[in-house]
């Protein structure tokens, strides 16, 4: 709603009705940053917490700042806390269910962070600590499995704090996290929120190869979302929308019962600008896919083009 999609079609009321629409269906999960907007979406899920705070579960983020040129890591203690009374009071709660660290500062140990995070649980700001794995690919050395340093991160920071959720990728045509991370989490009764469910909305099989995107919209410059790669790509939504014709849903949906289908300690978190969408995708929490229907899955050819 507030980052990353075309901003010229950035609608507040719309933005506003699309969340309650997505709690009325049952969503309960709200999952947000600072950095959205920045501050923009986090005002947008005030608007709404303002009015129905028992009807969800907050989330958002913390450790990413929106700079002239690019976004900035800063993990400092002193900003944490700063960036913690900022996030409540745009959220309009005096709590915050899921409070997660979205990147590590190389500047500073990510124990040090990660201790000004628990000290927010013990102020009673927080309810429990997540770690962000969204952008390890750039973290990853030659050599390196993509979730390796995240995996050294988790462990350090779980000797100073209990990691409550882990959040990173993870589709159809990236299921990467699937290996490593996932049994990492499901061992330690770890939650794993699934970011980019929907593969910035191309497993929904409503883009068309070469169809353009806003200047603005990260898919315009995103080495996936060329008309080639696109096009290369169909496949993967192809075998998608036989899954989903056998059950009578969207291919949106089929991708979210697999994402779910991953493990009852996994979440997926679609974002939607649309009300209609957002309702749609609810609905996927009450589909089950066969064992038939995985192995279809498994077996489609895995995507191509690199992911950043
Ligand atoms: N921790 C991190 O660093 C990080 C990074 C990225 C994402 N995330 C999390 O993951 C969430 C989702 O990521 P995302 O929004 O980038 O990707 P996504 O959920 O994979 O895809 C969103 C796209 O799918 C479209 N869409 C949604 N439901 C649809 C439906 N039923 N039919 C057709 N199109 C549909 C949306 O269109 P409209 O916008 O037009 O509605 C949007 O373009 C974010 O909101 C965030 O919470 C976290």
């Amino acid at each position: 709603m507030s980052w990353a999609y075309s901003a010229s079609r950035r609608q507040g009321e719309e933005s506003v009705r699309t969340v309650c629409a997505a709690l009325d269906a049952g969503v309960s999960l709200l999952d947000t940053a600072d950095m959205y907007g920045p501050f923009t979406n986090e005002l947008l899920v005030g608007r709404v917490l303002k009015e129905r705070r028992a009807d969800a579960f907050v989330s958002t983020k913390v450790g990413l700042l929106v700079g002239e040129q690019h976004v900035v890591a800063d993990g400092r203690p002193a900003y944490v806390r700063r960036a913690c009374d900022a996030s409540l009071r745009r959220l309009q709660t005096d709590v915050i269910d899921l409070y997660q660290l979205h990147r590590e500062d190389p500047e500073v140990p990510v124990e040090e962070t990660w201790g000004a995070m628990a000290e927010l649980v013990a102020a009673g700001k927080v309810r429990a600590l997540g770690l962000c794995a969204v952008g390890a690919r750039a973290d990853r050395r030659p050599g390196a499995g993509l979730y390796d340093a995240t995996l050294r991160r988790l462990s350090r920071v779980q000797q100073v704090f209990p990691v409550s959720s882990v959040q990173a990728e993870l589709s159809v045509w990236s299921p990467e996290a699937l290996a490593g991370l996932l049994p990492w989490c499901e061992a330690r009764q770890v939650g794993f929120l699934a970011a980019m469910p929907l593969g910035h909305g191309f497993l929904t099989g409503t883009l068309t190869p070469g169809q353009g995107f806003e200047p603005d919209d990260l898919r315009a410059r995103h080495p996936r979302f060329t008309a080639e790669m696109m096009a290369a790509n169909q496949p993967v939504v192809a075998g998608l929308r036989r899954v989903a014709e056998r059950h009578g849903v969207t291919p949106a949906q089929a991708a979210l019962a697999w994402v779910l289908a991953q493990g009852a300690h996994v979440v997926p978190v679609p974002g939607a600008k649309r009300a209609r969408w957002a309702v749609e995708n609810a609905a996927a929490a009450g589909l089950r896919l066969t064992p038939a229907d995985l192995a279809e899955i498994a077996a489609l050819p895995p995507a191509q083009g690199s992911w950043e």
